[in-house]
């Protein structure tokens, strides 16, 4: 009896962390969240009738331990060392020159491996199971975080393969970018101060006392070093092959080079690359690959010679800030901006910042004159991170923020509650200028060719003042040809752009007018559920909020767009220049039975995806939109259906399950 449900905890945690290994190290999920929590309850249940058989590396102590006030201290076997490091090519060869001096005429390899930018651990194992894991610390001796560290999913509780005796895994447990952005967004809702950047997030998660904190937090695992004495291979290359086959995560992008222009090219690719990695990185790592050279090399200090790290450039930097210069956007934004002595870092010049607002100024007391540490960050938008106040001018006074448009004198405003400050003249010509960029943008109205530099000559000239006088702009062509730089040529391509732009459809032009809150996604919303230019006017806050994804502060800027008489007379000067001001689905079947049907789509369908889906719709006369209000004929509901069903059950509109979806679209084709 008891042996039966022995084997099935035991195959339940076999399966298990089977299960984690292809979600966590090889990110290709076999089953469904839902089947794995099932089977895990199951497990659970069984352990808790059976207590006497839970393991320490059973897959439910993954979050077992309990908060402790202190980290015991633990002494490394073998130390954990550090990296010299390199910042050029020409360092880079010399580390290439003195290796090559002490292995004689010998040939030698380098494994190229990512710097991750996070908190270097050591994982050991007795036997294939995972006893202790612990922190740098001083290199000789650590914190013994071992229940922390068991709550990453990706680091094996178990190897895959049986092991005897004791080896140790060390890499790096890190943080990835949009993984820490969501989180910090969540502790700034929550009131709690957010962390710098994805390194601090990791090691402030790691000294966390209680392991059910850190199991919230999305940390990862890479591995990139096997010390054992008796599992180890001869090279280093060859002990990553080892590690991913226990089932620790290695890095995909680790290189074999057989000279050092090989590692000097992986270094620049990764420079130029690295902001398409989902994680920060800080340089590149350089290893010996053969262990017995690396024996034959050795260590000095507290860093080895048979590796080097391989740093990018610095991505912050010194200079002076010349002066504080205002920017106004389409809508009236004002956003301060550093002018700054041109400084290089991380791999650009810069001489622009943005200082986001009055507070940000005030806060670090930034002045004009002062020398600043400009910061790169993960968005490679340079920022003004400090003042070095010792390198303060004698006389310099606090910034105060100018109190009128450096565009057209008007007044500033700033409202209670809000960052930023506003020029509420909407005749000045920045804003008309930022208003007409943007109809013109591509995602927009896509006028080929109406750029900054064209759009701020005919504002100037008096040519253009809003964006329908750009339909009329043919009738000024005798004008235009004649202005320096144009000629018939150059006015018909521009003309021509601007006839194509009257096709653009409806939510392109709900997007072009600038609406305050209003981006592309919000205007298909909008566009789907108000189909002509009318009935979006027409519409009150109430009525808008019931679109899914509008929220009142959008609602509220919809109505005031409308309510005024300028945007009124705008739009029906578009509308008479024959600019879309409705949906036109030439696509749509005048016949067909699901003529004037509307259906709205939720959850993932088995049998076919979303687009087939509407296609299979639309080709019977139907329409899909997105979202759910009383002019919906059906929602079609998939597995992990989302909020689409609760409003629609509110709104009593006909439910469909895939089944009887599939059924409808069959016999109608
Ligand atoms: S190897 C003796 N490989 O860089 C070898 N380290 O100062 C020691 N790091 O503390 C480390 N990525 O936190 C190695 N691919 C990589 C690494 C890496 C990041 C960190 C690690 C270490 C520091 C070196």
């Amino acid at each position: 009896m008891h042996s039966r449900i022995q084997r099935e905890i035991e195959s339940l945690r076999t399966e298990l962390s089977d299960h984690e290994y292809r979600y966590y190290v090889l990110a290709q999920p076999t089953i469904t969240d839902e089947a794995y929590d099932a089977m895990m309850q199951r497990l659970v249940d069984l352990e808790r009738q059976h207590p006497e058989w839970i393991t320490p590396e059973s897959p439910t102590q993954r979050v077992g331990g309990i908060p402790t006030k202190e980290f015991p201290t633990v002494t490394h076997k073998i130390p954990m060392l550090s990296l010299a490091n390199t910042y050029s090519e020409e360092e880079i060869r010399n580390f290439d020159r003195r290796v090559q001096e002490t292995l004689g005429q010998k040939k030698y390899r380098y494994v190229c491996e990512l710097k991750f930018d996070g908190i270097a651990i050591s994982v050991r194992y007795e036997n294939g199971i995972m006893v202790q894991g612990a922190t740098r610390g001083d290199g000789i001796q650590g914190d013994d975080i071992t229940q922390n560290l068991k709550t990453i999913r990706s680091i094996p509780l178990r190897l895959r393969t049986s092991v005897r005796g004791s080896l140790e895994v060390r890499g790096e447990a890190y943080m990835k970018r949009a993984d820490f952005q969501r989180m910090n967004e969540e502790r700034q809702l929550a009131g709690e101060k957010p962390f710098v950047n994805p390194r601090n997030s990791a090691a402030g998660t790691l000294k966390l006392q209680d392991p059910k904190l850190v199991a919230q937090r999305p940390l990862n695992f890479v591995a990139y070093f096997l010390s054992s004495g008796e599992h180890a291979r001869a090279n280093h290359y060859d002990n990553l092959q080892q590690l991913k086959e226990w089932g620790f995560p290695t890095s995909t992008h680790t290189r074999l080079c057989s000279s050092v222009e090989e590692v000097v090219s992986y270094w620049k690719l990764w420079e130029a690359q690295r902001e398409t990695l989902p994680f920060d990185i800080d340089g590149v790592v350089v290893k010996v690959d053969s262990i017995a050279q690396q024996e034959q090399l050795g260590v000095i200090a507290k860093s080895p010679r048979w590796a080097v790290a391989f740093k990018f450039a610095s991505r912050k930097a010194e200079t002076k800030l010349l002066n504080i210069l205002l920017q106004v956007g389409r809508l009236g934004t004002i956003t301060p901006v550093a002018a700054l002595e041109p400084v290089f870092v991380g791999g650009s010049t810069v001489s622009r910042a943005t200082l986001h607002n009055e507070d940000y100024i005030r806060e670090l007391d930034i002045r004009p004159g002062d020398t600043v540490v400009l910061e790169k960050g993960g968005d490679v938008i340079p920022k003004v991170s400090s003042v070095v106040q010792s390198k303060r001018p004698e006389q310099s006074s606090v910034f105060q923020f100018p109190q009128t448009c450096p565009e057209c004198g008007s007044k500033l405003f700033r409202s209670e509650g809000e960052a930023n400050y506003y020029c509420e003249n909407s005749d000045c010509p920045a804003q008309i200028k930022g208003r007409i960029e943007h109809f013109a943008s591509r995602g927009a109205m896509d006028i080929e060719g109406l750029g900054e530099a064209i759009v701020d000559q005919f504002v100037n000239l008096g040519l253009i003042k809003t964006v329908a006088d750009l339909y009329a702009l043919p009738s000024h062509r005798q004008t235009i040809v004649e202005l320096d730089g144009w000629g018939q040529k150059s006015a018909d391509k521009l003309f021509n752009a601007i006839e194509k732009s009257k096709s653009r459809p409806f939510e392109h032009v709900i997007y072009a007018l600038g609406i305050r809150h209003v981006g592309a996604g919000i205007a298909q919303l909008l566009v789907d559920n108000f189909p002509t230019i009318h009935q979006l006017i027409g519409a009150n806050e109430e009525k808008l909020r019931h679109v899914a994804g509008v929220g009142p502060q959008i609602a509220e800027s919809i109505v005031r767009f409308f309510a005024d008489p300028h945007n009124r007379l705008l739009i029906d000067r578009l509308q008479h220049a024959s600019v879309q001001m409705s949906v036109h689905n030439n696509r749509k079947p005048s016949s067909g039975v699901l003529v004037g049907k509307t259906f709205v789509l939720t959850g993932t369908l088995n049998a076919l995806t979303r687009e087939e889906a509407k296609q299979r719709i639309e080709a019977l006369g139907g329409k899909v939109v997105g979202s759910v209000s009383k002019n919906t004929s059906y929602l079609v509901i998939g597995s992990d259906p989302g909020t689409k069903l609760e409003k629609a059950k509110t709104l009593g509109i006909q439910l469909l399950d895939e089944e009887k979806f599939l059924n409808i679209i069959q016999s109608a084709s």
